[in-house]
């Protein structure tokens, strides 16, 4: 795949400054930006956006998004797992100016503890992180399978994006009461599989025209039968793919 939005870049000070759950993967910053990038190319206008992530772990996606990203009038970022979105607060709160130099007094505090340059390196990546905007934001428990959560969880708000590193490996499978089969699976006996069940369940608390981007690990996300990806993309072992929540429905 060709970078058409996000430049090569080295982001291992970002890396060092966000904090992440061990074992839990999180989506590399370029392909992050890159990902959004792509799917403003399908939207009706080039205005701002409204970004949500509904498996939002961490936050870490959201965080680079608001930090790097340009041109984003909210972020919200919803899990089922309510265990790690006090990491994805505190990542968030690098939005603002606070946020940041507690993160940075923070490093400095390990910085000393452990005598640790990197540590020190850390807490002046995140002094001078510089983010566009101060993006507004919101972070809560929600299973993305079931509508009627996010929905509730969205604040009656529609995203105009949806970008979603989907769960894979051990320590990010899928949950939720309909994990296996998908919301929708005795209503449409075509959709299978959870990222088909997840794509249909997302798509139905968003306008027709939002786009919805979904990666994951392999060779491709599945979309529910019958449905065309707006763009499928890969980058090494990651795979990403690009639908009309209108189309998803
Ligand atoms: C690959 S991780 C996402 C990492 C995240 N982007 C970050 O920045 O940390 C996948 C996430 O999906 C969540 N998940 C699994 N099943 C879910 C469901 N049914 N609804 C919402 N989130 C779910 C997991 O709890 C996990 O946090």
């Amino acid at each position: 795949m060709q970078y058409r939005h996000a430049p090569a870049a080295n982001h291992a000070s970002l890396d060092a400054v966000l904090v992440s759950a061990p074992g839990r993967p999180t989506l590399p910053v370029r392909l992050t930006l890159e990902l959004l990038g792509r799917a403003r190319e399908h939207l009706p206008g080039p205005g701002p956006v409204s970004v949500w992530d509904p498996c939002c772990g961490a936050g870490t996606t959201l965080a680079v998004l608001g930090l790097l990203g340009t041109g984003i009038t909210a972020l919200a970022g919803t899990d089922a797992d309510p265990g790690p979105l006090d990491l994805a607060r505190r990542n968030l709160a690098l939005l603002d100016p606070a946020g940041r130099a507690a993160r940075a007094a923070e490093l400095d505090g390990l910085a000393r503890r452990h005598g640790k340059p990197a540590y020190t390196d850390a807490a002046a990546a995140a002094r001078a992180l510089w983010p566009a905007a101060e993006v507004p934001w919101t972070v809560g428990t929600a299973d993305a399978l079931d509508p009627a959560a996010t929905a509730a969880a969205l604040g009656g708000t529609r995203p105009d994006v949806v970008l979603a590193d989907l769960p894979h490996g051990r320590q990010t499978s899928w949950s939720g009461a309909d994990a296996r089969t998908g919301p929708d699976a005795d209503s449409a006996p075509d959709t299978a599989g959870p990222e088909a069940g997840f794509l249909t369940a997302v798509a139905s608390v968003l306008a027709s025209e939002a786009v919805v981007v979904a990666a994951g690990r392999g060779r491709s996300v599945p979309l529910p039968s019958g449905v065309r990806a707006l763009a499928r993309l890969r980058v090494g072992h990651r795979a990403a793919v690009l639908a009309r929540a209108g189309d998803l429905r």
